[in-house]
């Protein structure tokens, strides 16, 4: 069962649109997926117009079963939702004898097909538990001059996770893409320059993303025909989840 993490210190960059919308994508493709919110904001099923609930707080401190906290939200999709009590779970992780491993047995009993964590904009304890878990982390990052930088601090708790003898692949996910704006292309060919092939094609920009949250619909309900799902340009498209989708199989199938 690969687990994957979606992840970036920095907030507003796509992580929960990311989470979203491949782990719905994921369910549609048949996997049997499970969505975990280690945010407390729990916006996880907010975008899924589910309440938001203690499930991350009552895996972790109560130690209920899996199949007692997480809630079907899709056909093959389930959520462990989060909410501000995801703040308690992380200060009883702290002082708790593993903290590192804590994420990894949690899961360990998971019956699902794919596990897809998605963090809160920050680096602590969850942050690296989750990476320890996970054989694959997604960053997605917002085409701006900082951008590099907040893709280095991901890799170098990557490289901390390493030296605890974990090692997972990585691939950048650029968001936000808005063609018409030259630093957008300046930072994307930057970006490039310095991750090469681990950077997936682009997200577009685009208020559909923005609107669906609210209606409680995936970006597959919500907007299918969008440039954010289909891509963007004249035939061939480029980028969208769509392409995310078929690199994120390939991932998965290895
Ligand atoms: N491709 C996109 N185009 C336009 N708005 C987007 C896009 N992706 C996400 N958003 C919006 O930007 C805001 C931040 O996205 P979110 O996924 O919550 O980021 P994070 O989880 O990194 O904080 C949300 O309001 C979301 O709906
Ligand atoms: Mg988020």
């Amino acid at each position: 069962m690969p687990i994957l993490t979606i992840a970036n210190q920095k907030g507003g960059v796509g992580k929960t649109t990311t989470a979203v919308t491949i782990a719905h994508g994921l369910a549609i493709a048949g996997w049997k997926t499970l969505l975990v919110d280690l945010d407390p904001q729990g916006h996880i099923a907010f975008s899924l117009g589910l309440p938001k609930g203690p499930g991350f707080y009552r895996l972790i401190v109560d130690e209920e079963p899996i199949e007692k906290v997480a809630i079907p939200a899709r056909s093959n999709l389930e959520i462990i939702p989060g909410d501000k009590r995801t703040e308690k779970a992380k200060r009883a992780i702290v002082v708790s004898n593993f903290p590192m491993e804590t994420i990894t047995r949690a899961l360990k009993h998971a019956e699902h097909e794919v596990v897809i964590l998605d963090l809160a904009p920050s680096l602590d304890v969850l942050h690296v538990s989750a990476l320890m878990a996970s054989d694959w982390v997604l960053i997605p990052t917002k085409l701006e001059a900082m951008a590099v930088d907040g893709v280095n601090e991901v890799l170098r708790s990557m490289a901390e996770v390493a030296e605890r003898g974990h090692r997972l692949g990585y691939s950048i996910l650029p968001t936000f893409f808005d063609r018409t704006t030259r630093e957008t292309v300046v930072q994307l060919n930057s970006l490039v320059e310095t991750f090469k092939e681990h950077v997936w094609p682009p997200i577009a920009q685009d208020t559909k993303a923005r609107e669906a949250p609210a209606y409680g619909k995936s970006l597959w309900e919500y907007c299918p025909h969008s440039s954010v799902i289909t891509g963007f340009g004249e035939e061939p498209k480029i980028g969208g989840y769509v392409s995310t989708m078929s690199r994120l199989m390939e991932v998965l199938s290895e």
